[in-house]
């Protein structure tokens, strides 16, 4: 088949003329087609599926009957534009309580649809041609896609064990200081776990103001918080000056695909977010930001999910433990990010955690997601399907059997 007339008028920054030509295969779709292959050759071995980033509970009872209620209503049905402000002061009332940051909620807050848009858009609101985006490594890379796309630079600040991942923020060469425009963090840190502390934030203040870089803090995984009280980046004094910091629904309140979140910090921050938003997207479904009410006021929401993960947090960090592996309860999130073996006790050897997590799907079913961009490490999930706490512990032994039957050498 030809192509099509348009396939040379593909923009460069999504390959040009070559673009939907290229062999590489992202790491997700990887792991979705060895998950395929596994269940096609071992219909009879269970899938254990450490690797999926999304909660596997269903929003709460309450929220889902507030949601119910909601969507009848005629004064719900339009576009929401920038959205309500009856959820501006929800998630005002939630960062007073959850985490002592006081917010005017008309002018430092407004709502997204997810994290995930509001992490897209920030590069169009500094980043011309030229300019740097840092961003920690391995993470989560969209704020790094859309600088590309305005033909900025990333620079990689790569999270590794011997600084507690933590960015190296001195080390970074003094053009690139000059460059940057753009600083993005995310604590509690996906994949790594790690919290961030208050001494942290306070060095990133001062590095922004002396360079003269805004921060934005991803909190997404905020609620799961295992280590000390959750903090926020706003919480440190001269943060708000500096920054913006982005929450969201998904994960604290088992809302993922609700598409739901904010961003709150500095009000010209918010604004200029806000403006590009409003240029992009006319505002989450009204019925949603209502139900996305209740969750924010009901204090007992985001303690049972923050429960329920450590629980199964505590139970995987004993289970591999015991199985060779290097790890201990992580600070934050429902993830687990260990050194990944370098081979097993029949001699094969494995090159990076890549070829380790192709092996583990492949030749034990057991589902995990590599990486390799500051030394290669395995990040397990929690948020596998499990009815109850005895389908946990049958999932955890099930995984013990498998792994000590390899032996990993590290
Ligand atoms: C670190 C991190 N940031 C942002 C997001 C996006 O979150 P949301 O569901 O709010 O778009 C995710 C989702 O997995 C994430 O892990």
């Amino acid at each position: 088949m030809g192509d099509p007339y348009f396939q040379r008028l593909f923009a460069e920054r999504i390959g040009g003329a070559s673009y939907g030509k290229g062999t590489d295969i992202y790491k997700f779709e990887k792991i979705k087609r060895a998950k395929r292959q596994a269940l096609a050759d071992h219909p009879e071995r269970t899938l254990l599926d450490f690797g999926i980033g999304e909660n596997d509970g269903m929003a709460p009872d309450d929220v889902r009957r507030a949601m119910a209620e909601e969507i009848g209503k005629p004064e719900n049905r339009g576009y929401a534009d920038n959205g309500i402000q009856a959820f501006k002061d929800a998630a005002a009332r939630f960062m007073q309580r959850f985490y002592g940051v006081t917010l005017d909620p008309v002018t430092e807050v407004n709502h997204s649809i997810g994290g995930k848009p509001a992490l897209a858009m920030v590069p169009a609101c500094f980043i011309n041609p030229g300019d740097v985006t840092l961003m920690t490594v391995p993470g989560y890379p969209v704020t790094g896609t859309h600088t590309r796309y305005y033909g900025g630079e990333v620079h990689r600040l790569p999270l590794r064990r011997e600084h507690g991942f933590f960015p190296d923020l001195d080390g970074i060469p003094a053009d690139v200081k000059r460059r940057a425009k753009l600083l993005v963090l995310n604590y509690p840190n996906s994949p790594t776990g790690v919290v961030a502390t208050r001494d942290f934030y306070t060095r990133v203040v001062d590095f922004a103001r002396t360079h003269r870089i805004v921060v934005v803090q991803d909190a997404i995984h905020g609620c799961l918080t295992f280590e000390g009280e959750p903090l926020s980046f706003l919480a440190v004094p001269g943060a708000k000056d500096v920054g913006i910091e982005i929450h969201s629904m998904s994960k604290g309140f088992d809302m993922i695909g609700w598409r739901l979140g904010w961003f709150c910090g500095h009000p010209r921050l918010v604004q200029a977010l806000a403006d590009v938003k409003d240029n992009s997207d006319s505002g989450q479904f009204i019925a949603i930001q209502k139900a996305a009410i209740a969750a924010l006021d009901d204090p007992s929401i985001p303690l049972r999910t923050r429960d329920k993960y450590r629980r199964r947090l505590e139970k995987l960090v004993a289970m591999l433990g015991r199985c060779g592996f290097t790890c201990e309860m992580p600070g934050g999130t429902y993830f687990l990010y260990v050194p990944a073996p370098r081979g097993a006790a029949d001699g094969r050897t494995f090159e990076n955690a890549e070829a380790a997590s192709q092996y583990l799907i492949h030749e034990h079913s057991i589902v995990t997601v590599p990486w390799d961009d500051a030394g290669p490490h395995l990040r397990f999930s929690v948020t596998y399907e499990a009815a109850d706490e005895r389908a946990e512990d049958a999932l955890m032994g099930a995984a013990e059997e498998r792994l000590r039957a390899i032996r990993p050498v590290f």
